[in-house]
């Protein structure tokens, strides 16, 4: 006797009807008509099953800080940064984390289980380090945190970023961060790189830099990004977040960049729902979009994922954690419309992203962890489309959170219809 069974799923490879069994917190069979009785059974009725979203790039301690500060009457990256540097001395670690926290209850409703949070270090008092090092912990049981040291003034520009980066490291913080495109020069920003991946390289530990999230095309950190991940062997273990200036660069110079990368193994991050806003602030017409050559690096062959980056913050003040927002805005802004396109929208915030963070107990098969979400959608096109409801997020074989399918009665005329915008609706029609 099994403790969950999901039957007449659609996988996200387009394996259907299958179902799933699950026995205490593993999935044990994933195949067509499962001989077994379960305790609880979900049907999915063809519709998605998938692994859980995963958010490669957040800031969970700034989310849901709008209002705090003044609004970023700009909208640029460099306001934001300035809005938040004034609010700094008034954070505290009990409104960081209650803030996280909430967002996290956005997170698990939306079906994102595994977070990359970046936390700022250049606050010598690491309010924002204890806060999300003690959430990390208590959220273990609903999702995962992957926390990554960020240096948000810059980790030469701030004097103390060198021993905060080291204190936060020696907290248990996973992951060195940068910021090279802020730091005063470019040899600055060149400097910060290799001082940075010798710590990773030194303590073991991945590196995720925010890189070149500028427009200016002569902001070119990730070539030093990919020549350092090179030379200390780290190949697969490194992200570069935003990359935004590749937007702007020449095509020559993109000609010989995007070959570095696939060589180095470096993941990007493209964040669209900020760098559609941030960027292209200075341009009149044509305006630039700011995000990252997406499907030139995934045609590469380099590992893309996409990341929420804010919620309701200085920076972006919309938002409600849901990565399928993420996807959709991702492939129109990198107008990647075809079929495949689209489909590699959701690799990148699931798959794709799994990669990124060097996660190995992850995907809908035999022995990995039963995490899984199913969606009001018959694959993730109509997923991304929709921008579907999660009807069902399960975390370790525990269903966590629930939403029954939504639909809209219409009268129509003498009728009354229920509209889902669901293809299988259209069938039925
Ligand atoms: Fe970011």
């Amino acid at each position: 006797m099994l403790d969950l069974i999901i039957r007449g799923a659609t996988l996200q490879d387009g394996r259907a009807p299958v179902d799933i069994g699950i026995a205490g917190e593993r999935i044990v069979a994933v195949e067509p008509r499962l001989a077994a009785e379960a305790e609880q059974k979900i049907d999915a009725a063809g519709r998605l099953v998938c692994p859980p979203f995963i958010d490669s790039h957040l800031h969970l301690d700034t989310t849901l800080s709008l209002g705090l500060s003044g609004p970023n009457q700009s909208g640029t990256l460099l306001e934001g940064i300035a809005l938040w540097g004034e609010l700094k001395p008034s954070l505290t670690q009990a409104g960081i984390y209650e803030r996280a926290k909430k967002l996290c209850l956005w997170s698990i409703a939306r079906g994102t289980l595994v977070i990359r949070s970046h936390v700022d270090i250049s606050d010598d008092r690491l309010l924002a380090v204890d806060a999300l090092l003690a959430l990390r912990e208590e959220m273990k049981p609903y999702l995962d945190i992957q926390l990554v040291a960020f240096p948000q003034d810059g980790y030469i520009r701030y004097p103390k970023s060198p021993e905060n980066l080291a204190r936060a490291l020696d907290k248990g913080v996973d992951v060195v961060g940068g910021i090279p495109h802020f730091e005063r020069t470019m040899e600055d920003g060149a400097a910060s790189v290799k001082q940075l991946m010798r710590i990773a390289a030194d303590r073991g530990l991945l590196v995720d830099m925010h890189c070149d999230e500028s427009d200016d095309p002569l902001s070119r950190h990730i070539e030093n990004l990919v020549a350092e991940t090179i030379r200390h062997g780290l190949h697969g273990r490194v992200a570069g977040s935003h990359l935004t200036s590749m937007h702007s660069m020449d095509n020559y110079y993109v000609s010989k960049l995007i070959p570095l990368i696939a060589e180095a193994q470096v993941s990007a991050i493209a964040n669209p729902l900020i760098n559609i806003t941030l960027q292209g602030r200075h341009d009149t017409y044509p305006k630039r979009r700011g995000m990252t050559r997406v499907k030139e690096l995934m045609a590469a062959g380099v590992n893309v994922s996409f990341g929420h980056d804010c919620v309701m913050d200085p920076w972006y003040p919309l938002g409600s954690h849901d990565m399928l927002e993420v996807a959709n805005m991702a492939l129109h802004v990198g107008q990647m419309t075809g079929v495949e396109e689209i489909k590699s929208c959701f690799d990148a915030v699931t798959v794709n992203a799994a990669k990124t963070l060097n996660l190995n107990d992850y995907g809908i098969a035999p022995g990995k962890a039963a995490d899984l979400i199913v969606l009001q959608a018959a694959d993730p096109i109509e997923a991304i489309r929709l921008r579907a409801e999660r009807l069902f997020v399960i975390r370790r074989g525990k269903i966590l959170a629930e939403a029954s399918p939504r639909e809209t009665l219409v009268r129509f005329g003498r009728q009354e219809r229920h509209v889902d915008f669901t293809k299988a609706s259209l069938d039925l029609a």
